[in-house]
C-alpha cells in the first residue's frame, strides 16, 4: 500500500511543472511578445481552472475531511480552505500579471509543502492501515475522475473517534 505522504507527493509532482509555467510565465512579462504572453497566460489560466481547482475542490472534501475527523478538529483546515479561495482570487485576477503569477507562485508551492508534510504526517500517525487504505483509494477515485461532486460525510466510528473511512465516503456524480 502507498503511504499517504507519497500518494499527496505524486499527486503534487504531477501539478508542480504546470506551477513551474506560472513563474516561467511571471518571468516573460515584457520580455516576450504579446502573442506569446496571451498564449502562455491562456495556459496557466487552463491548468488553474482545468487541473489545480478541481484537486483543491477534492482536497476539501475528502482529504481535509479525514484530517478533520481524525484529528477530532472541526474547521480545522479552514486556513487551507482559505488558501484555496485565495488562489481562486488571484486566478480571477490575472490582469496584473506579473504580480499575481509571482504570488500564485509562491502561494501553491507553500500550499503543497503544507499538504505534502504536515497533513500527510497527522493522518499517518492518527490512522489505522485500513483507514489509510481507503483514504487513498477514495483520493485516487478523485483523482481519476477529477470531480468529486457529491459527498457523503464521514462518521465517526461508534466508540472510536477515528474516522469509517469507505467506499461510501465519497459517491461519484451522476452523469
Ligand atoms: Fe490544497
Ligand atoms: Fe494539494
Amino acid at each position: 500500500m502507498h503511504k499517504l505522504a507519497d500518494f499527496i507527493q505524486y499527486e503534487h509532482s504531477t501539478l508542480r511543472p504546470h506551477v513551474e509555467l506560472i513563474r516561467v510565465t511571471a518571468d516573460t512579462v515584457g520580455e516576450v511578445p504579446l502573442p506569446i504572453l496571451r498564449d502562455l497566460t491562456n495556459a496557466v489560466l487552463g491548468f488553474l481552472l482545468r487541473e489545480l481547482m478541481p484537486h483543491a475542490r477534492e482536497e476539501r472534501e475528502v482529504l481535509y475531511k479525514a484530517l478533520e475527523q481524525a484529528t477530532q478538529a472541526p474547521g480545522s483546515t479552514a486556513t487551507m480552505n482559505r488558501e484555496h479561495l485565495e488562489v481562486s482570487k488571484l486566478a480571477d485576477q490575472l490582469g496584473d500579471l506579473r504580480r499575481v503569477l509571482y504570488g500564485l507562485y509562491a502561494l501553491i508551492n507553500l500550499h503543497f509543502a503544507k499538504e505534502g508534510e504536515i497533513y500527510s504526517d497527522i493522518l499517518e500517525h492518527r490512522l489505522s492501515t485500513t483507514e489509510k487504505g481507503l483514504l487513498v483509494a477514495s483520493l485516487s477515485h478523485c483523482q481519476g475522475e477529477r470531480q468529486c461532486s457529491r459527498f457523503v460525510p464521514l462518521a465517526p466510528t461508534a466508540g472510536n473517534s477515528l474516522p469509517s473511512f469507505g467506499p461510501s465516503i465519497r459517491i461519484p456524480a451522476s452523469r
